[in-house]
């Protein structure tokens, strides 16, 4: 295993080497996280395709229930911790996902896009963080969509997470996108870089087809 020096590792590269190697004993989190603050997660718009269905208990959004096939597009692995200003894991905390298919359709009745809808991509789920306060989930890679003549909304997964004090709604983007330098939700953010995350590859216990996104959320007090 390599050895890293923690002054020279930001705090969302300490996630998300914790968040890949599954080990968080690997460096001392409190220790740096004393090193800088952390910053809030940008809240960013619910959107007009929150989901209308109750939201689906299964971590697996690329099979439907009963249906055999899988869902089209890049498969992908998307984990995270959710932690307070301080650093502190928000354990046992309700994470709400959801998103359009490989096409750039929601599954939803207020979605006028034309392009196709997948009879076997779930489209979204509710997930728990775990006692470190991290979740997981198994998604393809959404599609960006229009929403107008000439605007088109780069790829994105929208979040919505419920701590025991804050509540934070937001939206994942992917680094490379073409219309993430346009996009006025996202630019919203101002730091845009605490959401635009990339695609790397999978660890071995992940398909090989599979790539690996980590996406670190942080709220105020948890
Ligand atoms: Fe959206």
């Amino acid at each position: 295993m390599a050895t890293y020096s923690i002054v020279d590792l930001s705090r969302r590269e300490i996630f998300r080497m914790s968040a890949i190697l599954g080990l968080t004993s690997v460096v001392s989190t409190k220790f740096a996280f004393a090193q800088a603050a952390l910053q809030r997660t940008p809240g960013q718009i619910r959107g007009p395709f929150y989901p209308l269905k109750p939201f689906d208990q299964n971590a697996d959004l690329t099979k439907v229930p009963g249906r055999p096939g899988r869902a089209e597009g890049q498969i992908l692995n998307v984990t995270g911790q959710v932690v307070n200003l301080k650093g502190e894991p928000v354990r046992n905390s309700k994470v709400e996902v959801w998103q359009a298919n490989a096409h750039g359709r929601y599954k939803h009745r207020s979605d006028t896009n034309p392009a196709p809808l997948d009879p076997n991509f779930e489209g979204s789920a509710v997930l728990t963080t775990d006692t470190e306060g991290r979740y997981r989930f198994k998604t393809i890679k959404p599609a960006a969509y229009p929403v107008g003549p000439n605007t088109v909304r780069p790829a994105h997964i929208h979040f919505e997470v419920y701590g025991k004090q804050d509540r934070l709604v937001t939206q994942m983007y992917f680094e490379g996108d073409p219309y993430n330098s346009t996009d006025r939700v996202l630019q919203s953010a101002g730091r845009t870089e605490l959401l635009i995350t990339k695609l790397l590859p999978p660890p071995p216990e992940f398909e090989p087809e599979s790539k690996l996104v980590v996406f670190d959320i942080v709220l105020y007090a948890g």
